[in-house]
């Protein structure tokens, strides 16, 4: 594995870190998940990503990680670095999904109790709500951290405006942030990876904004990119046609049917020749694209099977690009219609 410097902190983090967004739910097999987390663990992705409202049903992704973290891994917490998050839709009644002080107080107690951990690594703000002030939700970040429930914070999805707000008011209070989380993929490049230094930002179309990826590296955060196969869709599975049992075929699934177009599928079958010709996988060729990128730290990556871990992790024995491929692959990613 290889472990990246994450922004201007102390800590390393893996180049692949894997999240349990899907798959580790309680409709999913609890056997594969263990032996997935066994895997990634063994591989040294030591990194996990977790929220609140992962399963489904929600909240059962961290009691399913608990589970397997008690019976095997126990003995290594302190190799873990585990995050989780709230701010998306969680429980019943008026406090149960926003990014309030009451909320995230509330949640990061009960993402606690289900994993049966002392801490977090690091605790996100899901989502800017749209009506909690930032003040209040980084308030509840720092006194998260004083209160020794999480070691660090982070921020997730928030638009550049309030980025900005965010980094500085956490460092105002000693509390920086240490990892930015956001879409980034070869069909989604809004907050800034990829395309050899596109600034398309995350608000507006004017170059003169600050990308995600840039205002994190400029505060010295972290960067980390969530659904880097764009779902599966930047793999071989959608190469001819929807597969059984695929995200996109499953009814909890978040990728849906109609965002597996025609024009992404023709891309992807683009992509696979020019990923051959690297001697990679589509999928390997994809999470190295992000990963040649220096400001980018970890890109967490979602699977359904070992061997997916398996073929993801050899994407680092080449992540380097020449100027001939990059060019290929921009033309090819060229149409708008690709990005999600
Ligand atoms: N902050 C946020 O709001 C936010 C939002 C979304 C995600 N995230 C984080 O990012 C993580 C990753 O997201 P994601 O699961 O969407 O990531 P992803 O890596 O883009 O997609 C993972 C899916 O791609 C398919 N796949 C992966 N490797 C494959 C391979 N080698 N060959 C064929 N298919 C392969 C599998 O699909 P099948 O299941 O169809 O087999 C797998 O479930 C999440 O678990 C979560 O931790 C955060």
């Amino acid at each position: 594995m290889k472990y990246n410097k994450c922004g201007n902190s102390g800590v390393m983090l893996p180049a692949l870190s894997l999240g349990l967004w899907h798959n580790f739910g309680s409709v999913d097999d609890f056997e594969t998940a263990t032996q997935m987390l066994l895997r990634a663990f063994d591989a040294g992705i030591c990194h996990f990503d977790l929220a609140n409202n992962y399963g489904p049903i929600a909240g059962s992704a961290e009691e399913n990680f608990g589970r397997i973290v008690k019976v095997h891994l126990s003995a290594h917490r302190d190799e873990m670095f585990i995050s989780t998050k709230a701010g998306h839709e969680m429980w019943p009644g008026v406090y149960g999904g926003n990014s309030s002080r009451k909320n995230l107080i509330a949640s990061c107690d009960q993402s606690l109790r289900r994993m049966g951990i002392d801490y977090v690594d690091v605790f996100y703000s899901h989502r800017y709500d749209g009506v909690t002030p930032i003040e209040e939700t980084m308030q509840a970040l720092v006194d998260i951290v004083r209160s020794g429930k999480a070691l660090y914070v982070g921020i997730s999805k928030y638009p550049v405006k309030l980025q900005r707000k965010c980094y500085e008011y956490l460092q105002a209070h000693d509390v920086p942030c240490l990892l930015s989380q956001y879409p980034a993929s070869m069909f989604r490049q809004v907050s800034g990876v990829g395309k050899n230094g596109l600034t398309i930002s995350a608000t507006n179309q004017d170059e003169t904004i600050p990308t995600n990826l840039e205002l994190a590296s400029q505060y010295g955060s972290g960067f980390i990119c969530f659904s880097p196969l764009a779902q599966g869709l930047l793999t071989d599975k959608y190469l001819h046609g929807i597969p059984k049992g695929s995200r996109a075929d499953k009814p909890t699934g978040f990728l849906r049917k109609e965002q597996v177009t025609d024009a992404r599928v023709e891309a992807a079958q683009k992509l696979n020749e020019l990923a051959a010709q690297r001697r990679q996988t589509l999928a390997q060729m994809a999470l190295a694209w992000l990963l040649h990128d220096v400001r980018v730290t970890s890109v967490i990556i979602g699977a359904s099977q070992v061997s997916h871990l398996n073929d993801n992790l050899l994407a680092l024995d080449n992540t380097t690009f020449s100027a001939d491929e990059l060019k290929a692959i921009d033309t090819i990613l060229a149409p708008k219609e690709l990005q999600m």
